[in-house]
């Protein structure tokens, strides 16, 4: 059977690949203008050689130690059946052909994909939207199947909409601001296309999309890594939009942290949820977007400000996150033990953390091996909660150092029911339930206890997990999440999420043909059948950024 025509596969070629600065010394960047030759070195030639080495300690059984740097598999033969000798699981043609179906076209070329394709649903919403955030798994498993150009449209259009003027009431919004979500309105008559997009101005509660921005320069990366074509990224509109976004983040105000203040339901969790602050989730993409931003940016008169200024905010933001932010059992149990009202310099418990405050699960929830970046960090409030996307972006960034990254994949591993339960994986965890729930989300009736964006189980996280997987050499963990979605996944009509403790139930409004969980498992599977695409997506630690303290013990173990 012609493999690339039952998956919906394209043949690719070779990819070429741009060279990181995160291969070098960050205060070099300083006073040194970046080389072309940089170039030479390709990123997915080192992780490669680094993979191997991971994965042959792992369990990766269907990878082989042929697997040479720099090569990539062709899809003549989709990977796997090339490698395992059996056929891609039925699903993923399937998959395929949902993912197609939800592409939204502008004048003839596509621009992106609808968040949910589901006519059974009696309500709409903004399902029928291109999510700026939604779009990057689809992105993502396009890129990895050499379809680059839906990829480049979606970029140039979004980019296009960041210059509009945007305005909620009387007021303006900052020049940066990407779109949450955009809609083509086709007019059969006039046999003409246009754009609405939202900012804010029409979401529910009204709250800018913090994520959109930083997915944006993710997904620029992403794709000059993937092609090797850096004419886009070089272009002045592309340079200038980077910029543009980081202004928002770096500007100075009133801030006493590196971390980004943000307002509730301002990303993945678009809702009031108790993560207004310094939500990890933003904190990990910020972090993320930054080092993006830095192998992207040209030396040029602007470019060289706002790199001095990254280079700034990168080292004290993984300072404050690595150490602030960072829990486990060694960590916990200093917290409990905390004295409180200290003042000045020497203050032990710096921002004042009441130990009565620390909510009973995580005592029995934190392993003696494992950690985790805490959901927010601020004056006198912790939120020990786990978020699933805060904490493998900070894997992929290489926001946590090597062993927080070990330490976060064995608590993954230790609490796989809490964390994985039986569909992958909890967005949040735990669910906040009765008093607290009034208080928290003010009584919202779709974010009750293990729903939703309250400990929901999303279809879609399983690419991220996969990829975390692949980076820290177990990419057995992503085997076993990826059998879980396959026993209910396509059955159940591709939910956005489902509920329940374990993760038993379709969510109660969740939509089917939801874009995300369709594309998040296309994307999971492909990484595995072929850990190289994983350079796309991942960053190197950088030596710069290592932490001057080391608190824990599970670091060492
Ligand atoms: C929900 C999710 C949000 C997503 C949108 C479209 O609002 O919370 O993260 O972008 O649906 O799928």
């Amino acid at each position: 059977m012609d493999g690339a025509k039952v998956t919906g596969l394209r043949n690719v070629s070779s990819t070429c690949s741009i060279s990181e600065t995160e291969d070098f010394d960050l205060s070099r960047l300083l006073d040194k203008p970046r080389l072309n030759i940089e170039r030479q070195r390709s990123f997915d030639e080192r992780s490669l050689g680094e993979l191997s080495t991971a994965l042959s300690r792992g369990a990766l059984d269907s990878y082989e130690t042929t697997h040479s740097p720099g090569w990539r598999s062709g899809f003549n033969t989709p990977a796997s059946s090339a490698r395992n000798s059996f056929e891609p699981h039925p699903m993923v043609a399937e998959a395929w052909d949902a993912l197609r179906r939800s592409l939204v076209y502008f004048r003839g070329q596509p621009v992106g994909t609808i968040a949910a394709y589901d006519h059974a649903s009696e309500e709409v919403l903004n399902y029928d939207q291109v999510f700026v955030r939604d779009f990057v798994p689809s992105a993502l498993a396009f890129l990895m199947n050499g379809e680059p150009e839906i990829v480049r449209n979606f970029l140039l259009k979004t980019l296009q909409l960041q210059g509009w003027e945007k305005r909620i009431d009387r007021f303006k919004l900052g020049e940066g601001a990407m779109p949450a979500s955009f809609k083509v309105l086709h007019d059969p008559v006039r046999k003409s296309d246009t754009i609405v997009a939202d900012f804010g101005e029409s979401a529910i509660g009204r709250v800018a999309p913090v994520d959109s921005g930083f997915w944006w320069i993710i997904l620029l990366r992403a794709y000059t890594k993937s092609t090797g074509d850096l004419s886009l990224a070089e272009t002045p509109e592309c340079q200038k939009g980077m910029r543009l976004i980081l202004t928002l983040c770096l500007s100075e105000g009133f801030d006493t942290f590196p971390t980004l203040l943000c307002a509730d339901g301002c990303s993945m969790i678009d809702r009031r949820m108790g993560i207004y602050g310094y939500p990890i989730e933003i904190q990990a993409l910020f972090f993320m977007a930054l080092r993006c931003a830095l192998s992207l940016l040209k030396h040029d008169a602007e470019g060289k400000e706002c790199i001095e200024r990254i280079v700034k905010r990168l080292h004290a933001l993984s300072y404050h996150m690595r150490s602030y932010f960072w829990l486990d059992f060694q960590q916990l149990n200093d917290i409990y033990r905390y004295k409180t009202e200290e003042y000045s310099h020497t203050a032990v418990n710096k921002f004042n953390v009441i130990p009565d405050s620390i909510p009973d699960w995580v005592f029995d929830f934190m392993p003696t091996r494992g950690g985790y970046f805490i959901g927010n960090v601020s004056p006198a409030r912790m939120d020990f909660r786990w978020f699933c996307l805060g904490n493998c972006i900070a894997i992929l960034s290489s926001l946590a150092t090597p062993e927080q990254s070990m330490a976060i994949m064995d608590l993954i591993e230790e609490r796989w029911d809490e964390l994985v339960g039986e569909m992958p994986l909890k967005i949040a965890y735990p669910a906040i339930e009765s008093h607290e729930w009034r208080i928290v989300t003010g009584c919202d009736p779709k974010n009750t206890r293990w729903s939703y964006h309250n400990g929901g189980s999303w279809p879609v996280l399983l690419w991220l997990l996969t990829a975390a997987c692949i980076k820290t050499g177990r990419p057995q963990i992503a085997r076993r999440a990826i059998d879980l979605a396959e026993t209910r996944l396509l059955k159940d009509g591709w939910p956005e999420y489902y509920d329940g403790k374990l993760g038993r139930y379709v969510g109660k409004q969740a939509r089917k043909f939801q874009t995300w969980s369709i594309a998040g498992y296309l994307v999971a599977k492909m990484m595995l059948e072929d850990p190289s695409h994983l350079g796309m997506i991942s960053l190197e630690e950088d030596k710069q950024m290592k932490p001057l303290i080391k608190r824990s013990s599970s670091w060492t173990c």
